[in-house]
């Protein structure tokens, strides 16, 4: 069976995630987690990219700059609870689909992607949690 990165390329996962941010960028829905992003997409699109090329089966390029793939420092200052896990997702499908994925390769990443994407959540409640005192007074953990 093929990996994920025979099937799509580097130039194509680098297009996913090119899409990926542009759905961010665009959906209204992802609004908040747009809202944590810096202004210029790009960099953190090549950095996706790079993570992505080797989760995917590819050379170890995100591995061999940062020395992990562990994902939970740098998103350790971000408040990402399930509604921000659901609209990284969202933006996930709706790159998959601009970039015309096939359904099986769809379906390959399909539960793999959102396993991660547990992993990266670090919180239990969303944002809107936090705006009630009695919630913020019971710790941010
Ligand atoms: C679950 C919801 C998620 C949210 C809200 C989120 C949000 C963020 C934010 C705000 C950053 C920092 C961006 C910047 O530096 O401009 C970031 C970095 C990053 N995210 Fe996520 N992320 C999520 C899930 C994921 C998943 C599932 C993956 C991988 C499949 C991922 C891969 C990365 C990578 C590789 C970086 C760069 C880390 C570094 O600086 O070394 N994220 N994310």
């Amino acid at each position: 069976m093929q990996t994920p990165f025979q099937r799509l390329g580097e130039d194509k996962i680098r297009e996913l995630c090119d899409a990926f941010y542009h759905a961010m960028d665009t959906l209204p829905e992802a609004a908040g987690i747009r809202a944590m992003h810096a202004k210029d997409l790009g960099p953190i699109s090549n950095t996706l990219a790079e993570y992505l090329i080797g989760w995917m089966g590819g050379p170890p390029l995100y591995h061999d700059k940062k020395g992990t793939v562990c994902l939970t420092d740098p998103h350790a200052p971000y408040h990402i609870g399930p509604k921000e896990t659901g609209q990284w997702l969202l933006c996930f499908d709706a790159a998959l689909k601009a970039i015309n994925a096939s359904d099986d390769v769809k379906a390959m990443l399909h539960g793999p992607i959102r396993q991660v994407a547990a992993a990266v959540q670090n919180r239990d409640h969303s944002n809107a949690a936090e705006k009630d005192p009695n919630i913020i007074a019971v710790g941010r953990t």
